[in-house]
């Protein structure tokens, strides 16, 4: 067993640090933030926590010592290449995030993938081990990380174990086609507590829990941050619930307020040339996100007249993500080639109605495209959460603006003013467009207020704390049912 004397009480486990490492032309290298939703949620905790937080630097092949990083204190965890093109690439981004993603891209199952993928999680178990004071809490996350939680048991009993799955769990009969089905089931149940977004992910797993693993299980629904279902694993009780995450809100609702902010949004409009409307697009570039969609839409109303050219455009600021994964390079080369069909038929020369950045934008930029976004387009195919339409609602002190949303969002549970639509539907996301753009501005205040007043209220430090306190109460073993 490592030495916890030195370790730290709370400790954060995921596939990636907060912090990139990035190496510059001249061969220098600096941290820059990494991306995704994962991250823009558990900073802000781990910063006020004063934790250890465990993962990769985001390159393969380097080995770096613990460090601190504008006071978080980051402990790296190496990763091959071998490893990232067998464990990251490929089983984390190949087989389980199109299957927990309703398969909208086929799953690959690989067992040189998942014995990287034990392997690697091993050495994820031993680094937090190293990093655990006695009796410490971790926190792990992630659907990079499902094995982490039993492994760390075997290895250090006396810890308290906390998992959050920041993706959808999938549906019972699509899990099913997983070949190491019992294993992640089983991994995960080294936790004393294992978090979901939706109440729907956390029975799907009691499901699967009492079906693979022999669990005894609660019954009755599990409610949301309440009303926790149970598994009996042995002596050991492992409670199940949901905990939709969040952003910093009064954070983005501070900054967006600024001056600055406020002023960089006026030049952008005016960059755009002044159009009467602009609508937004903000994603990782993934196929779950449904950028495809939206252009998609946008094309056929452009088509059949029912949005002006001359008025309207969409800006997509897309992150590059998973860039060798083969089904990212063919999604890239097919939404660029629709941006370059639709600014064919309908821009002007100086004036292109799609205007695509394939790069990540700094936050404070974000925050001005946000005020300055008349509609909001988030039109996943699937998503856990979305923390990006929470962005846009906090960014919305004026009470202007609209949201586009897609029913297959975890946000959509929460944000039920907005203007809702099915992505499987052409003519429901078009319809919703129109709605969002033709909005009476009374009733566009009246909705914003409502999705202010929720993003507001249930911020990421309460996700977090509904979490944690979960986490610290002793478990009550009642209401079990074998089946
Ligand atoms: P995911 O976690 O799948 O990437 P989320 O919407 O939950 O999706 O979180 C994405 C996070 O990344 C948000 O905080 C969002 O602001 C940020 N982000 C997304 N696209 C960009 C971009 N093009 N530039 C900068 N940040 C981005
Ligand atoms: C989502 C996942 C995270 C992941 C992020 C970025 O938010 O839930 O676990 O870190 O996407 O993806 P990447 O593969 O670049 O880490």
């Amino acid at each position: 067993m490592a030495d916890a004397s030195q370790g730290s009480d709370f400790v954060v486990v995921a596939n990636r640090l907060p912090v990139d490492m990035e190496t510059l032309p001249d061969g220098s290298t600096r941290w820059k933030r990494s991306p995704g939703g994962l991250v823009t949620a558990l900073e802000p905790i781990l910063r006020a926590n004063k934790g250890a937080w465990v993962g990769w630097v985001g390159v393969s092949d380097v080995d770096v010592e613990p460090f601190v990083e504008d006071g978080l204190q980051l402990r790296p965890v190496t990763i091959s290449e071998k490893e990232y093109t067998q464990y990251y690439e490929g089983f984390s981004n190949a087989t389980l995030w199109p299957l927990y993603h309703d398969v909208i891209v086929k799953p690959e199952y690989d067992r040189d993938w998942w014995n990287a993928y034990v392997e690697v999680n091993r050495r994820f178990a031993e680094k937090t081990s190293e990093a655990a004071a006695q009796g410490a809490t971790v926190w792990i996350q992630d659907y990079q990380l499902q094995l982490v939680p039993k492994m760390l048991r075997m290895l250090r009993p006396d810890l308290t174990i906390g998992f959050f799955l920041h993706i959808p769990f999938p549906p019972i009969e699509l899990f099913m086609q997983m070949p190491w089905r019992t294993e992640i089931v089983e991994g995960l149940l080294g936790a004393d507590l294992i978090g979901f977004h939706l109440s729907g992910g956390a029975q799907n797993f009691l499901y699967l829990a009492r079906r693979l693993a022999g669990g005894t299980t609660s019954r009755g629904t599990v409610g949301v941050r309440s009303k926790l279902g149970v598994v009996q694993v042995g002596f050991r009780t492992v409670r199940v619930g949901a905990f939709p995450i969040s952003i910093d809100s009064g954070d983005l609702d501070t900054k967006s307020r600024s001056k600055a902010v406020r002023d960089r949004a006026k030049q952008l409009r005016k960059d755009l040339g002044n159009p009467k409307r602009i609508m937004l697009g903000v994603d990782r570039l993934d196929y779950t996100k449904g950028i495809d969609v939206r252009l998609n839409a946008f094309r056929e109303l452009l088509e059949e007249g029912r949005v002006d050219p001359a008025e309207n455009v969409i800006v997509q600021l897309a992150t590059p993500s998973r860039e060798r994964v083969e089904s990212y390079v063919a999604m890239r080369g097919e939404i660029e080639q629709q941006v370059g069909r639709i600014n064919g038929e309908y821009g002007q020369v100086g004036h292109p109605v799609v205007h695509y950045l394939h790069r990540p934008i700094p936050r404070d930029d974000l925050l001005a495209y946000f005020v300055a976004a008349d509609v909001m387009l988030v039109t996943p195919l699937r998503d856990g959460m979305n923390l990006v339409a929470k962005e846009y609602v906090a960014c919305r002190s004026d009470l202007g603006g609209s949201l586009v949303l897609s029913e297959f969002t975890g946000a959509a549970a929460e944000l039920r003013q907005a203007y809702l639509c099915n992505p499987h539907d052409l003519d429901s996301v078009k319809d919703a467009i129109i709605g969002a753009l033709e909005q009476e501005p009374e009733a566009g205040k009246r909705h914003m207020r409502a999705m202010r007043r929720q993003v507001l209220a249930h911020d990421v430090d309460r996700w977090a704390r509904s979490f944690l306190t979960a986490l610290a109460a002793p478990a009550e073993g009642t209401n079990l049912t074998q089946r």
